[in-house]
């Protein structure tokens, strides 16, 4: 059974151009003119974009005492009705847990999906057995391992730590990711705000300035430099994170940021809100951060100082904030925005000119799969590619309301905005699961992309490493002086 999407426009990360495009057994087959197949989708007036990938989600995260609420059903379910159709999500091994138990304990997990998968692994200890692991988390398809350098006792690790996996993942042609805030500073403002009075969600925000971001940044750059390895910053939120990357990238470092479409589009003003609850449900670490911040981040899509833009969707309901009432460090850190992220970033990015179509498409796809190593299987309209696609109807609209959502918690932090450009179809391996409104996923129809170690920047760092490396002078034996 062969699918064509006819007379569309193909948007891509470097052109756009009119052709159709033929899809068999969930691979794209043929792109060109007047092609035919058994089933026609009909893309007049619209933009046949790669589907989103989101590199950064916590779908059914167990974190500060509960479990995130979105899993792997609702979650891909949500990405896939907004045009999302490859989420990569974090396994995340206990302090003193294997991190293979870990594997395993995802892999349980997502048996739900309806859109394909991917894993990063967290080191959230530090032994010779994590150091073992490793090699064997590479070789079963995930190259990229995250570090918190928060969260203080729970998920944090030390700079002993870190510069000691790095050297690992250096070692293992693998990438290491941070979520890059002080940490140790972190705890200490948060004791000073509470001890002061200060319980409310509005000191989440007091807590963590952006200097706690900056610091963090510009260490694990330099801990990233020391050994040799690419680095992928985490949820990039303020200028201080931002202009650490930009210099680390202008001075050859090769350092990549990913900000949030949170972030970009709402600002600290919502922690000052009266109603506790509003407040609460947009504790996040990083916290929301004022319109410079913004501009910021803004500015760095649009000239590449930063890459791409994901969600870290970690969705915890109205009650579960509650568990931080009276005590604002209690509130689990996590928002929502699986299924509007990309239109989101449309209406606020495309729509306005901050963003061009093409800049769009590599922010939200393209450019993740080639930094993660999954191109082009994955964010790619090319021949061979996976069928992942969202046809995109730019005069569609909507308002966002929680009431009609995918995602299972009970709001949505974009509620009410007002958005022009939405999928008209979203296709995974070729199955197409959304019409406009009507979202039929198949559970269980998800598979997990491996993703190889040894990304050309790896091979090029462990190169220029080997090139500079400590070596012994090799002398002349006449010319030593006597009695060496
Ligand atoms: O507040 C956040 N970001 N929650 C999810 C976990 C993390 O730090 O990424
Ligand atoms: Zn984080
Ligand atoms: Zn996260
Ligand atoms: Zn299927």
């Amino acid at each position: 059974m062969s699918k064509v999407i006819k007379g569309g426009t193909v948007v891509t990360a470097d052109r756009s151009y009119t052709a159709d495009v033929k899809i068999e057994n969930g691979v794209i087959t043929q792109i060109g003119d007047n092609l035919s197949g058994d089933e026609i989708l009909d893309a007049t007036g619209c933009y046949v974009m790669p589907g989103g990938i989101d590199p950064h989600t916590h779908l059914e995260m167990p974190f500060m005492g509960t479990y995130s609420t979105d899993d792997f059903e609702s979650g891909t379910r949500a990405a896939l009705s907004g045009g999302t159709t490859t989420v990569v999500d974090f396994c995340l091994p206990a302090p003193g847990q294997s991190l293979l138990e870990a594997r395993q304990m995802w892999d349980n997990k997502t048996v739900k999906a309806s859109c394909d998968f991917s894993f990063h692994m967290a080191i959230t200890w530090w032994d010779k057995q994590v150091f073992e692991e490793m090699a064997a988390v590479v070789d079963s398809g995930i190259n990229t391992f995250k570090h918190f350098m928060a969260y203080k006792g729970a998920l944090m690790v030390n700079d002993e730590e870190m510069y000691s996996s790095f050297q690992r993942c250096s070692a293992l042609g693998a990438m290491p990711l941070v979520h890059a805030e002080n940490g140790d500073v972190v705890a200490q403002l948060q004791a000073s705000l509470l001890a002061e009075g200060n319980t409310g969600p509005e000191a989440h925000a007091y807590s963590r300035p952006p200097q706690v971001e900056g610091e963090a940044v510009n260490r694990a750059v330099m801990i990233a430099d020391m050994a040799g390895v690419p680095l992928y910053v985490v949820h990039v939120s303020c200028e201080e994170a931002h202009e650490a990357i930009r210099r680390a990238r202008q001075a050859g470092k090769r350092v990549y940021g990913e900000p949030l479409v949170q972030h970009l589009t709402l600002d600290d003003s919502e922690y000052a809100n009266a109603d506790w609850d509003h407040a609460a449900r947009r504790v996040m670490s990083p916290p929301f951060r004022s319109s410079v911040h913004q501009d910021s981040l803004w500015a760095g899509l649009a000239s590449g100082s930063l890459q791409v833009v994901a969600t870290d969707h970690c969705a915890f309901t109205t009650e579960q904030k509650r568990l931080g009432l009276g005590d604002f460090t209690q509130i689990p850190n996590g928002t929502g925005g699986l299924e509007d992220r990309l239109p989101v970033l449309w209406s606020r990015g495309v729509n306005t000119g901050r963003l061009t179509m093409n800049e769009f498409v590599a922010v939200t796809s393209t450019n993740i799969a080639k930094i993660l190593n999954m191109y082009p299987k994955k964010g790619a309209i090319l021949e061979g590619a996976d069928a992942d696609i969202v046809v995109w109807d730019p005069e569609r609209q909507k308002t966002i309301r929680a009431a009609s959502q995918q995602s299972a918690i009970d709001y949505n932090v974009f509620e009410g905005f007002e958005l022009k450009g939405l999928p008209r179809f979203t296709l995974t391996r070729g199955q197409c699961v959304v019409t406009e409104d009507k979202v039929e996923t198949e559970e269980g129809h998800g598979k997990f992309v491996p993703r190889k170690a040894y990304p050309a920047v790896n091979r090029a760092l462990s190169q220029w490493k080997e090139l500079t490396a400590p070596h012994p002078v090799k002398r002349d034996p006449s010319k030593m002086p006597a009695g060496v």
